[in-house]
């Protein structure tokens, strides 16, 4: 078996589930439009399917959808250097999905955190396609041969499956067909915490608003919520290693790292030996900064769906010019009559 070479190439997905918050944008988009140049195909998708594992109300899911498209673009993905869609206006992810569900193991999904705490006590009542959804995720990856997914810390296990799966589909069918996979879990905010509560990540379904900073929040809204954010009595330490055991202080450091490009060190360098009561308005104004454009522009673009909707049908056309040879050739590798030769 010769090693294939793959193009070297980005995908990563959002659920478009509302509620589009900091966490997402530190840990995953603001690092998609990092990896937005000349080195990479950048291919960002809304995850429309996925999102229905729990019950969506249709109207909301559609304007979900538009409104992530929004955040995306005025985050700065430009839809004409990377492919920008949605999900379900690509059939193949859903197709090849299927053929994983035969390739992956029940005791692999069993196993997977994201399922245990979204089904908790109740598993039986859980949707089949909670339970599948890694395996649409690692459709989602592969059926664009990427070797590279930008996300946050808590997909890694799913990125891990990703893996398995490719190669036991390779392994089972004697190809080197999908590529192998690498998570880019990097930067200081791949895990960003409630500000209400420093061991529980911020999260789009925490019932406190408090807990999170909305994409859509105004300015004063930024600044009460950090203002409000839970913290200890200490000053901040000067070196990463006093932040041990700080998990509140570590948040709003990583927060103000992530945000301004810097490191947690050089950060710490500015602000050591700072109390909360100086360090937080800091921490207000360069989140006012940095987040206030994006929702203005996020807005500004809600303004004319007609044109998002045809940023996502163009989106879409063009992630087909990569899907529908990648399913026409699995389907070949796995035996399916009518497969066309490409
Ligand atoms: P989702 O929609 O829950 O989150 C989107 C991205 O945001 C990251 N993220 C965070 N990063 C740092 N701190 C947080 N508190 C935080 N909360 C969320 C997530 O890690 C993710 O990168 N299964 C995925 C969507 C998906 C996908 C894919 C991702 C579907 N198919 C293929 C990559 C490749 C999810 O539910 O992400």
């Amino acid at each position: 078996m010769t090693e294939t070479q793959f193009t070297p190439r980005v995908f990563s997905g959002i659920q478009p589930s509302g509620n589009l918050h900091l966490g997402n944008y530190l840990g995953a988009l603001k690092r998609f439009v990092d990896m937005q140049g000349p080195e990479w195909e950048t291919v960002y998708c809304m995850v429309d399917l996925h999102a229905i594992t729990t019950w969506q109300d249709p109207a909301d899911l559609m304007h979900s959808t538009r409104e992530l498209c929004a955040g995306f673009i005025a985050a700065g993905i430009d839809p004409e250097q990377s492919i920008l869609f949605n999900q379900s206006q690509v059939p193949e992810h859903a197709q090849l999905a299927w053929v994983f569900n035969c390739v992956a193991r029940m005791g692999w999904m069993q196993r997977m955190t994201q399922w245990k705490d979204k089904a908790g006590k109740n598993q039986q009542n859980a949707s089949l396609g909670l339970f599948a959804y890694p395996s649409l995720m690692a459709a989602d990856i592969l059926i664009y041969h990427a070797t590279h997914v930008p996300v946050g810390d808590d997909q890694k296990q799913h990125l891990e499956l990703t893996r398995d799966i490719a190669i036991k589909f390779n392994n089972d069918f004697g190809v080197d067909f999908f590529p192998i996979t690498e998570p880019v879990i990097e930067g200081a905010a791949t895990r960003v915490m409630s500000l209400r509560d420093g061991a529980k990540k911020m999260s789009k379904s925490d019932p406190s608003d408090m807990s999170r900073i909305n994409m859509t929040d105004d300015a004063d809204t930024i600044a009460k919520k950090i203002r409000k954010a839970k913290t200890d009595p200490d000053a901040l330490p000067s070196e990463a290693d006093g932040l041990e055991n700080r998990p509140e202080a570590r948040n709003l450091v990583n927060i103000y790292a992530a945000l301004s490009d810097l490191t947690v060190d050089q950060v710490l360098a500015e602000v050591g030996g700072k109390q909360f009561g100086e360090f937080k308005p800091m921490l207000a104004e360069l989140a006012v900064e940095k987040l206030s454009p994006i929702s203005t522009e996020m807005a500004r673009l809600m303004g004319d769906q007609a044109e998002i909707d045809k940023i996502l049908a163009r989106g879409a056309e063009r992630a087909r010019e990569v899907t529908v040879p990648v399913l026409q050739r699995t389907y070949e590798i796995v035996g399916m009559v009518g497969a066309k030769q490409v």
